[in-house]
């Protein structure tokens, strides 16, 4: 069955310093969102890549989609965001035609994600999970913390999770596409990503390894990392 993968790409990227949206800064001289969608199409299985852009950038997003090469079997549509990545998906969700049952939720801010990995995801749905995650092992302790009783103030430490219980997870997030679309029409609480949505409606949620280089350019020092792997793929 073909696959369709969602990029929300609609965010400032306000944490990574003052500039273009975040999908819109260069990695080797080419946009962190382009980096991202080649990652997703370079799986066979992804047919139609569904690319959410900021509202006031969708014009830019379709040209710079048009001058730069992709796979001749990858469709692409470009849809405006919302205020929120988990609106941005919602409207993703919105645009992609019948036909694709399992979809890919992938942000714009991993584009180094290895093929391998797209095809863990994929492949753990099509085996009749619901819902699949890329995670991995924490390397620090996680702390439980109370809000400071005042700005400035310390935050008491309430509890440490056990470590060897806990993952770091990744996208691209894989679904069955009518479970996403009903987790996104029933869930209104804030989130951090798609799979604690189908969580909350109790289906089942399971893991596949992550990659180190899937992880999300955040911080002006992931930058700096995300530039030397993509340096190191060219040697
Ligand atoms: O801010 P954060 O790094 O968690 O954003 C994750 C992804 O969600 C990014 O690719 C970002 O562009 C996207 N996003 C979005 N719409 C928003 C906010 C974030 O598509 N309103």
């Amino acid at each position: 069955a073909p696959v369709a993968a969602v990029i929300p790409a609609a965010g400032r990227g306000v944490r990574l310093g003052p500039g273009a949206p975040k999908a819109l800064r260069t990695l080797g001289g080419t946009p962190m969102l382009i980096h991202a969608v080649r990652a997703l199409a370079a799986s066979r299985a992804v047919r139609l890549v569904v690319v959410v852009a900021p509202p006031e950038g969708t014009t830019e997003v379709k040209s710079l989609l048009d001058a730069h090469a992709l796979p001749e079997r990858t469709d692409i549509l470009v849809v405006p965001g919302g205020s929120s990545r988990q609106e941005s998906v919602r409207l993703g969700l919105q645009a992609l035609p019948p036909g694709h049952d399992i979809v890919l939720v992938h942000d714009a801010a991993r584009p180094l994600v290895p093929v391998d990995t797209v095809d863990a995801v994929i492949e753990a749905v099509r085996a009749g999970a619901p819902a699949v995650v890329p995670a991995l092992p924490l390397a620090d302790t996680v702390k439980q913390v109370e809000p400071a009783a005042a700005p400035g103030e310390p935050e008491p430490v309430v509890a440490t999770p056990d470590r060897s219980l806990l993952r770091a997870v990744q996208t691209p997030q894989g679904f069955d596409r009518a479970t996403l679309v009903r987790a996104h029409e029933t869930v209104t609480t804030d989130v951090t990503d798609d799979a604690s949505m189908v969580e909350q409606l109790g289906e089942r949620v399971v893991t596949v390894p992550g990659h180190e280089e899937a992880f999300k350019v955040t911080r002006p020092l992931d930058l700096v990392l995300a530039e030397a792997v993509l340096a190191r793929r060219r040697l």
